[in-house]
């Protein structure tokens, strides 16, 4: 299978706010041809059945198998939905179609279950951008800090923290934190943190992590295309650098970002995420236009060209391999999988009561009243 190299912000734990390039890599699945993808398609979902298995996919992923996940009564979602299906369904097996950490919050929540992935080599910057050690040394250097991590980062550095977030909870959490009184060490991504921070006005230390597909929209590039379509709302990922998500008229995780195209009265959208979710926004609204946000200057070169190089190992061919052979199945440590597992559900408790959603409004008097019924970690 052919390889494909990759570079990466590498934040250096010792020189506070400075990162240097690292280098990983993706592997690029064969395309199939239509005869192929059908037999492949009908055989997933033979096994599926004959495996007492359901397929949970991110929205980054290839289309065909956002599909096949939703026609076979599996889900499609962000990484918040994805752990709460996996968990609550009642399958046996799980297979995961996402990058390695969603197939572990889903390990680490279900230990009875077998969970498979396509690829579990799919990766993802941030994750390899916070190493469990260097995480450590980091959060022992700030004892009085409570540690918040998203929820794109290993088993082991979750181990570490007293809260796991992902992007559809962490500004209700943190302001929740900043509510009780409490500073946080914020990690990896450093875009999300600091819009967090922007938000809640919470004090927050934050590793200097990022996503190589967001990191790479261009502010003065999204100001030129929205002066092109000056009807069209802008729908922002909050990976995104701050200079891009100030031209925003939403900031969200995944899912949000889909509602708010459904919810806005406005025919045109553009997108800064990853470009696996136009098939779900297209598919939903197919009277409505989505556009894909700029990821490079003039004259250059995009690295990822909003495509995750990790997100687009998942395939057909990977799922039916998994299934069949059970290739690729995710284990952890045990006493790294239970200590990462009390971050996590403190997440899954705080989102349980949100289900109606509450937005922090950064007051702090009034985020005190709004998150009372939670203690703090
Ligand atoms: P969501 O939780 O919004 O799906 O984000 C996950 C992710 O990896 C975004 O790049
Ligand atoms: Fe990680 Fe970015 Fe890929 Fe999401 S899009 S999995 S944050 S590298």
């Amino acid at each position: 299978m052919q390889l494909k190299s990759v570079q990466y912000d590498k934040p250096h734990f010792s020189h506070a706010g400075q990162c240097g390039i690292g280098e990983a890599w993706a592997r690029i699945p064969p395309e199939l041809d239509r005869a192929q993808r059908l037999r492949t398609t009908e055989r997933i979902r033979a096994l599926l059945h004959e495996r007492d298995a359901v397929l949970v996919a991110h929205y980054y992923v290839d289309g065909e198998l956002q599909d096949l996940a939703r026609e076979t009564g599996g889900c499609v979602g962000d990484s918040l939905e994805m752990a709460r299906f996996g968990a609550q369904h009642q399958a046996s097996t799980l297979v995961v179609a996402g990058v390695r950490f969603m197939g572990e919050t889903a390990k680490i929540l279900s230990p009875e279950k077998r969970v498979l992935m396509p690829d579990d080599d799919a990766s993802c910057s941030l994750d390899l951008g916070c190493p469990a050690d260097e995480f450590s040394a980091f959060c022992d250097a700030h004892p009085d800090r409570t540690v918040v991590v998203y929820a794109n980062t290993s088993a082991a550095v979750k181990a570490r923290a007293d809260w796991v977030v992902t992007s559809s909870v962490g500004q209700d959490i943190v302001a929740h934190l900043h509510a009780c009184g409490e500073k946080i060490l914020w990690a990896p991504d450093r875009h999300l943190g600091a819009h967090i921070q922007r938000q809640t006005g919470a004090d927050m230390l934050l590793w200097h992590g990022s996503c190589l597909v967001h990191d790479e929209f261009k502010a003065d590039e999204l100001a030129a295309m929205a002066l092109e379509y000056p009807q069209a709302a802008i729908l922002v990922h909050p990976e995104s650098p701050a200079a891009v998500a100030a031209q925003a008229d939403v900031v969200g995780s995944t899912t949000q970002l889909i509602n708010a195209a459904g919810r806005l009265p406005t025919d045109t959208f553009i997108v800064a995420t990853d470009q696996g979710i136009l098939h779900d926004m297209r598919m939903r609204y197919p009277g409505k236009t989505f556009l894909p946000a700029p990821t490079a200057g003039q004259g250059a070169t995009c690295k990822s060209c909003a495509m995750c190089p990790w997100m687009a190992m998942n395939s057909l061919q990977g799922v039916e391999l998994a299934l069949e052979q059970g290739l690729c199945a995710i284990e952890v440590d045990p006493a790294i999988a239970q200590a990462a597992r009390r971050p996590i559900e403190r997440m899954l408790a705080f989102a349980a009561g949100h289900r109606q959603p509450v937005r922090a409004s950064g007051d702090l008097a009034r985020d005190a009243a709004l998150f009372q019924h939670f203690g703090p970690a």
